[in-house]
């Protein structure tokens, strides 16, 4: 295998010009396998086009993105994409919606539904599998798509901004149930977010973006406290506050 085989994804030396403005310039950054990289950065600075190339759903214009060592020519099933707006079937119940990857892949109707019954419960979802997207509320709708994106067992997850437009507590589950998936899976995530506190709350390693063109200011790995398992405590976490204020002296500048 080409490549490093601790990174389950590569980015190297990415340029990406859309006509004559210019996205990312010579951005290069490694995904840990297995675990949680934030892409943080200022609004149009390039995240989402950055988690479009890793998807293969846009050419970089130079420099490529290994996926296990692998060089990306377009999406794959190695890779899912979690959508802003979760793209649900309305008119499908939960389980449907959540096993329709599989359904597309071909996998049988007893096997993709008890998969996807897995995932469901594990997204915290259990009880809903016979409900609608109508029935739910958006927090909800966002985990029937995560559960989707979970059970066709691809390695890499792709989440852009997943958290932005629910409610501050609903957010906050959000986050904690996270973490525990990042610990009970094997997956690698790459998360984007603008929100400080939410990258350095879920991340194993936060990548801060420069604004456009964007290429890698910092890469800041949390140490201490990612190995304290307690939810509850990280905020109040000494290194926790120390990192989100290092990457707010980093990132202030830049906030007109
Ligand atoms: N399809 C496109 N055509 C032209 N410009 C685009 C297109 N998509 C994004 N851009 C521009 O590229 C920059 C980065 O956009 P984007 O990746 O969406 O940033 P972010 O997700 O960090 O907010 C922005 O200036 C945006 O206006
Ligand atoms: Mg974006």
């Amino acid at each position: 295998m080409a490549g490093n085989a601790e990174n389950a994804v590569s980015v190297k030396s990415v340029y990406k010009n859309y006509g004559k403005v210019e996205a990312l310039r010579d951005l290069s950054l490694d995904f840990p396998r297995g675990q949680l990289t934030s892409l943080l950065g200022p609004s149009g600075c390039g995240k989402t086009t950055l988690l479009k190339i890793i998807a293969g759903l846009l050419p970089a214009t130079s420099g490529e993105v290994l996926v296990n060592g692998e060089s990306v020519k377009g999406p794959g099933p190695d890779r899912a994409f979690v959508f802003q707006d979760f793209a649900l079937m309305p008119w499908a119940t939960v389980i449907r919606n959540v096993a329709f990857g599989l359904e597309l892949r071909g996998v049988a109707k007893s096997e993709r539904e008890a998969i996807a019954e897995k995932y469901i419960s594990e997204v915290g979802l259990k009880g809903f599998e016979k409900s609608f997207p109508h029935e739910l509320s958006g927090g909800m709708r966002q985990r029937v798509g995560l559960a989707r994106a979970l059970s066709v067992d691809a390695q890499v997850l792709l989440m852009d901004e997943p958290f932005s437009a629910v409610d501050e507590q609903t957010r906050r589950k959000f986050q904690e149930d996270l973490l525990n998936l990042v610990q009970n899976e094997t997956k690698t995530f790459i998360f984007v977010t603008h929100s400080i506190e939410e990258a350095v709350y879920v991340s194993d390693q936060v990548a801060i973006l420069l604004p456009r063109p964007s290429r890698v200011m910092e890469v800041i790995r949390p140490e201490g406290f990612r190995q304290n398992a307690d939810v509850n405590s990280i905020r109040r976490d000494p290194e926790y506050l120390d990192i989100v204020d290092r990457i707010w002296a980093a990132l202030r500048t830049y906030v007109e």
